[in-house]
This record gives C-alpha cells, sequence and structure tokens, in this order.
C-alpha cells in the first residue's frame, strides 16, 4: 500500500488556499528555490505531497519516467471498487501507465494533427471577430475580458472541434469550473463528484449518437481511429473527449487573461507589439513563461525511494512540479520578472515536457496569437476599467487564471 504521509506534521510554508499565495504565489516561490527546492508541504487534502520549484529540478522530473510516473497505484489496485464516472476518468492521459499512455497517445495523434489545427486559423479568426463585435454592439466601450472574450473563445473552438452542440456550451463552462476548482479543495468535493458523474453521462449520450452517424468532428474521428488493430476503448474515449473539453475550457482563457493583464501592465511591451504585430509569436511564449495558465503539475507518483534535492522521497510519496516556479527560476532566465517580448532564449516548461507534454499546445498558441492580435488591432486602447484595480484570481492549485478582468477601450 501506498503511503500518504503523516497528518500530524506541522503545517508548512506552502498553502494553496492562502489568499495572499493565491494572489501572488511568485514571491513565496523564490524563496522555495533559494531555500528549500524539494519541499514536503500540506495538501488541502490534508496529505503531504513534494513541490519541486527548480527548473533543472522540474525539467528532469518531468523526463524521469522510470522513478516518477503519473498514474496512480489505486487505478491497479481497484478491482471494480472506484465509482464508475471516477474509473473513466482515472482512463485519461495523464493518469494511465506508460505503457496505456504511449498507445493512447499514437491514436489519438493520428487524430489531433498540426495540420487540421492549422486549418482552425480562420475559423478562431472569425470567432475573434464575431465577439468583439458583440461587444462593440453595446456601446458601452468596456467589458469584462474574461467572461465576453478569453473564456468563450477556446469553448467555441474545442466544442465545434469535438461537435458538441452549442446549446450545451454554458453548461460545460460550470462543470469544468467546479471540477477544476474541486481539485485538492475537499469542501467542494461532494460537488464535483456529481458534476462529473453528469458530465461523463453527457459524454455518453453524445458519443453514442456520434457512433450512429459519424459526422466531420473530432469525436468521430476518435471512433474511427484505429492502429494496427487497435482502438480507443469507450472509456478511453470517455476519459479523452473528457480531458480535451477541461483542458480545451480552463488553460487558453488564461493564456488570453494573463496576456492582456501583463501587456496592459507593462504598456511599453505593449506598445511594442502595437508597433511590430509580427512579435505576436514570442509576445505568446513570454506570456506563458512569466504568467503561464498552469501553476503546477498534475501528480507524480515514487516507484521507489529516491534522493532527490537533498531530500529522501519514499517510493509512493507524491510530487508536483511548478511550471510557474520554474519560468521564473533566476538561475535559468536572467531577469526572470521581467515581461519581455523580445527575450532571446525561452525555453519555458508551461507546457510540460517529456512524454505528457501538452497535445493541445499547437491549438493553444494559436488561439492566444490570434486572439490577442485581434483585440490589440480593434482595442488598441484597451486599459483597466479602473486603476488600481483589485483583480482577484481563481483558487486552484493546477490553473493561474483571473476571475474576472473589467477593461475599457
Ligand atoms: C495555454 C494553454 C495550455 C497550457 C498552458 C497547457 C499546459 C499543459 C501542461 C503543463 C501539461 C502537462 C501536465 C503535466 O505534465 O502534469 C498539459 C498536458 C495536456 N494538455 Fe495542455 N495546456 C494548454 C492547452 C491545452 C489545450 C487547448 C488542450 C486540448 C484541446 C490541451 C490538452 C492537453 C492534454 C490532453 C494533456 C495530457 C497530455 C499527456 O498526458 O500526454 N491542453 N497541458
Amino acid at each position: 500500500m501506498f503511503t500518504h504521509g503523516n497528518k500530524n506534521e506541522s503545517q508548512s510554508k506552502v498553502d494553496f488556499m492562502n489568499q495572499a499565495f493565491i494572489q501572488n504565489p511568485f514571491p513565496v516561490y523564490e524563496h522555495l528555490r533559494k531555500e528549500d527546492p524539494v519541499h514536503r508541504f500540506l495538501l488541502p487534502s490534508g496529505h503531504f505531497a513534494w513541490l519541486v520549484t527548480g527548473y533543472e529540478d522540474v525539467s528532469t522530473i518531468l523526463q524521469d519516467h522510470q522513478r516518477f510516473v503519473t498514474n496512480p497505484p489505486y487505478v491497479q489496485e481497484s478491482h471494480g471498487s472506484v465509482p464508475p464516472h471516477q474509473e473513466i476518468i482515472s482512463r485519461n492521459l495523464l493518469s494511465v501507465s506508460p505503457d496505456d499512455h504511449r498507445r493512447l497517445r499514437r491514436l489519438i495523434q493520428k487524430a489531433f494533427t498540426p495540420r487540421m489545427i492549422e486549418r482552425l486559423r480562420s475559423r478562431i479568426y472569425e470567432i475573434s471577430n464575431e465577439l468583439l463585435d458583440q461587444v462593440l454592439a453595446k456601446g458601452k466601450r468596456e467589458m469584462n475580458l474574461i467572461e465576453d472574450y478569453a473564456f468563450p473563445l477556446p469553448i467555441i473552438v474545442i466544442c465545434e472541434m469535438l461537435g458538441v452542440p452549442h446549446k450545451d456550451q454554458i453548461q460545460f463552462r460550470e462543470w469544468s469550473n467546479i471540477i477544476m476548482e474541486g481539485f485538492n479543495n475537499p469542501e467542494l468535493n461532494e460537488q464535483s463528484d456529481q458534476v462529473m458523474r453528469a458530465f461523463v453521462e453527457y459524454l455518453q449520450t453524445l458519443i453514442a449518437d456520434r457512433r450512429q452517424s459519424l459526422q466531420e468532428d473530432l469525436i468521430s474521428d476518435l471512433i474511427a481511429v484505429e492502429e494496427e488493430g487497435d482502438v480507443l476503448s469507450e472509456q478511453e474515449l470517455y476519459a479523452l473527449v473528457f480531458v480535451l473539453i477541461i483542458a480545451g475550457h480552463e488553460t487558453t482563457v488564461n493564456l488570453i487573461g494573463n496576456g492582456m493583464l501583463a501587456l496592459i501592465e507593462n504598456p511599453a511591451q505593449k506598445q511594442l507589439l502595437l508597433e511590430q504585430p509580427e512579435l505576436i509569436g514570442p509576445a505568446i511564449e513570454e506570456i506563458l513563461r512569466y504568467n503561464g495558465p498552469a501553476e503546477v503539475s498534475n501528480i507524480r507518483w515514487a516507484t521507489e525511494d529516491v534522493e532527490f534535492g537533498g531530500k529522501h522521497i519514499r517510493k509512493g510519496e507524491m510530487l508536483f512540479v511548478s511550471f510557474s516556479s520554474a519560468n521564473r527560476d533566476e538561475l535559468h532566465f536572467p531577469d526572470p520578472d521581467t515581461f519581455d517580448i523580445t527575450r532571446k532564449v525561452n525555453n519555458h516548461l508551461a507546457f510540460g515536457k517529456g512524454v505528457h507534454f501538452c497535445l493541445g499546445a499547437p491549438l493553444a498558441r494559436l488561439e492566444g496569437e490570434i486572439a490577442i492580435h485581434e483585440l490589440l488591432r480593434r482595442m488598441p486602447d484597451i486599459q483597466f476599467k479602473e486603476e488600481p484595480e483589485p483583480l482577484k484570481w481563481r483558487p486552484s492549485m493546477i490553473i493561474r487564471g483571473l476571475y474576472e478582468f473589467p477593461v475599457r477601450f
């Protein structure tokens, strides 16, 4: 049986539910990188885990697929004791065994190709402009950048790609918000369990419909995908669609939101991008490094006792790596707290590294580039609605994003 650590140890410095930390985690990360780069901390669930914060260590862990794996031990031990909807979700790419992961990733890559993503360019451009038209039609010269623009754009894109009907898209927002905030927040456990059940039931119906008549969408492609006689099982298909919807909802919205925040807070950089729109590619990379949407990784489990960073990590213990911290590591990036869209070397870890490197990175980059480019083109004077604006960050250990972002233009 795998241990989860001793619940009675004293509370450590990192508290992902602490308001000051949620608002600005970077000073704590800097302190940890210097004083305790492999840090034992208490999860909100009451279990202990390790948090790794330095660039080199994070990079090593993400690529050491022998000693640090993403599949939780209970999956092999469940023997049917896990509820069906949890079992389905546990079949997702970030929690299956390394062998299953290799097989799934190969199959999915056949349906989710860079060429297919590139074909979405004109549709993403259209959606961005439709959303901006709707804002301008209100005649108020202000908006909530998250609600009115950053959020609907990636949802519409992923739902259209998958073939999810328009009328169901609002419901998806509520579900995915609860699931993300419920991660490691015991107070939301029950609610998030109910939501997962409803979500999976919805997917079962949607996929059953599609099996009756395949269409021009990703779900149909995934049903049809096959390699050397290998196909996605029913459960794997649910889990994959589930993870694409969650990832498609919860990350790109914050690439757009966090990116516009960095640009508005750094007016010289915004001006540079307005004058040289061809810098949008490097600007997106700098946004990902400076304040990327994925703050902390999914869980890694130690498969054996490991000496790492001067600490003894025991077999079965949980580790998290902080992408946000690694991307501000002063030993790797000169002037890490400066937002500079002309940064020469920018090998950030915002999409992870190793075999779990983000499957959606080409799509996220394309959406981010088009969304920010079009927003600046049509609203070049975009500003905080009121200054100083006390913006509120969402309380999630995994995702770094704003609740709302009122702007004028
Ligand atoms: C800016 C937006 C995004 C960021 C910052 C991001 C970040 C990440 C990161 C850091 C990981 C690795 C997690 C880990 O190793 O623990 C990951 C994995 C993943 N992402 Fe993204 N992501 C983004 C957008 C997307 C989109 C739009 C999709 C799909 C539509 C997507 C699908 C996935 C999938 C399926 C995985 C699991 C891959 C695997 O385990 O093989 N992501 N993402």
